[in-house]
């Protein structure tokens, strides 16, 4: 079954030959996009869409998120914006909710989460384990994760669980061990929150080395709350990417324009958390492959939305309205080392974001404005 997409007024394909096509139109077969190019040359199709001068770009790649957990933390967000500073220290509330939750629940609220943000135009969206902090907690978070994305990454090492607090090499110890041998069967990554009340270099170094022995890819949250070694760390390891990158010397900088560690960026949480945003223009300028994602989490990103996160990037971080998109699509699907997502190229999976709009920018020009009218996840448009 073949479907066109015609009348496509400004079509972004992320396609280094296609580029940006006017008057464009797009050709899916089965789940896989088979052409891409002016409507003019449109080949025939089963099916036809007229987009009506509607502006289209590939599904958005969410490459980090938390989405297996239970209960919320309004109330620690209130606080937080009646003055108190954010700190790793939430995410043990959090545990608690979620440790006591229901494997259905827990599925239900991935769901419900997935759902919405595929409704915005997430078309892959990456989910972590991490408020488990157990064997079985963090081995159920990942099984869980599994039933709704294939981009599953085990955060055993998210902070210590208050039964270590006393002794956090032993936590450290029973990530790289026996949480490890359960959880890696289900899992893809393995990320570790090197910061200040978390985990330190050495500790983060051991927790991604024993993923990588059991053969997982690392990527990192790194440099959120101030400056560490998480960023050349990931680097220095060849993590596919380091997040949050807000607190940068210039030795970060020129380790990540060294290697091949995406910088994924995070405004939902510079937001939520009333910090500073980090300077996207500077790794631009240095070479640096971006991705924007939500982090989307009750503590420090309560969103799952990748088009406020462009708005955002593109206010406050320096990023001109085609780079803050592009890093939304093809720079997700980089820090998730995919090739078939992101772009709009033959082969590539079906995943398409029609705008309410003539052109993409209007992400970033209408911020809060429900601009996604339609969306197609592996050729299947979203009812
Ligand atoms: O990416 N930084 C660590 N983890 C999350 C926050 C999780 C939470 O506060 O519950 C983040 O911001
Ligand atoms: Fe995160």
């Amino acid at each position: 079954m073949s479907v066109a997409i015609t009348g496509i007024g400004s079509l972004l394909t992320n396609d280094p030959e296609l580029g940006t096509i006017t008057d464009a139109a797009v050709v899916f077969d089965g789940d896989r996009v088979a052409w891409a190019g002016p409507a003019a040359r449109v080949p025939a199709a089963d099916e036809r869409v007229d987009a009506g001068g509607r502006a289209a770009l590939p599904g958005f790649v969410d490459s980090h998120s938390h989405l297996v957990f239970a209960g919320d933390r309004t109330a620690e967000f209130n606080a937080r914006m009646s003055g108190r500073p954010y700190t790793a220290g939430g995410i043990r509330t959090t545990v608690a909710a979620t440790r006591a939750a229901t494997d259905a629940d827990l599925s239900a609220n991935v769901a419900r989460y997935v759902r919405e943000a595929l409704r915005q135009g997430t078309t892959t969206i990456e989910c972590k384990s991490g408020y488990g902090l157990t064997v079985e907690d963090e081995e159920r978070s990942l099984r869980i994760a599994g039933e709704h994305t294939d981009e599953v990454t085990y955060l055993g090492a998210h902070v210590v669980p208050p039964e270590y607090a006393e002794d956090p090499d032993a936590y450290v110890a029973l990530v790289t061990g026996p949480m490890l041998e359960a959880c890696a069967p289900h899992a893809r990554w393995v990320d570790v929150f090197c910061e200040r009340g978390a985990f330190d270099g050495d500790q983060a170094r051991a927790v991604l080395a024993a993923g990588v022995k059991a053969g997982l890819v690392p990527r990192v949250h790194a440099n959120q709350l101030g400056p560490g070694p998480g960023v050349r760390l990931a680097v220095e390891l060849g993590a596919a990417s380091a997040d949050h990158c807000t607190h940068l010397d210039d030795a970060d900088v020129d380790a990540l324009a060294s290697g091949s560690t995406v910088a994924t960026l995070l405004p939902g949480a510079e937001f939520s958390t009333r910090s500073p945003y980090p300077d996207a223009r500077r790794l631009l300028d240095a070479g640096v492959t971006v991705a924007l994602s939500t982090d989307c989490n009750p503590g420090s990103s309560f969103t799952s939305s990748m088009p406020f996160c462009v708005a955002v990037a593109v206010r406050e971080m320096g990023m001109t309205p085609d780079e803050a998109v592009t890093a939304a699509t093809l720079g997700g699907a980089r820090a998730l080392r995919r090739e078939d997502v992101g772009r709009l190229s033959p082969g590539c999976r079906a995943d398409l974001v029609l705008l309410d709009a003539p052109s993409h920018v209007h992400l970033a020009y209408r911020p809060g404005v429900p601009l996604v009218s339609a969306v197609w996840r592996a050729g299947v448009r979203l009812p």
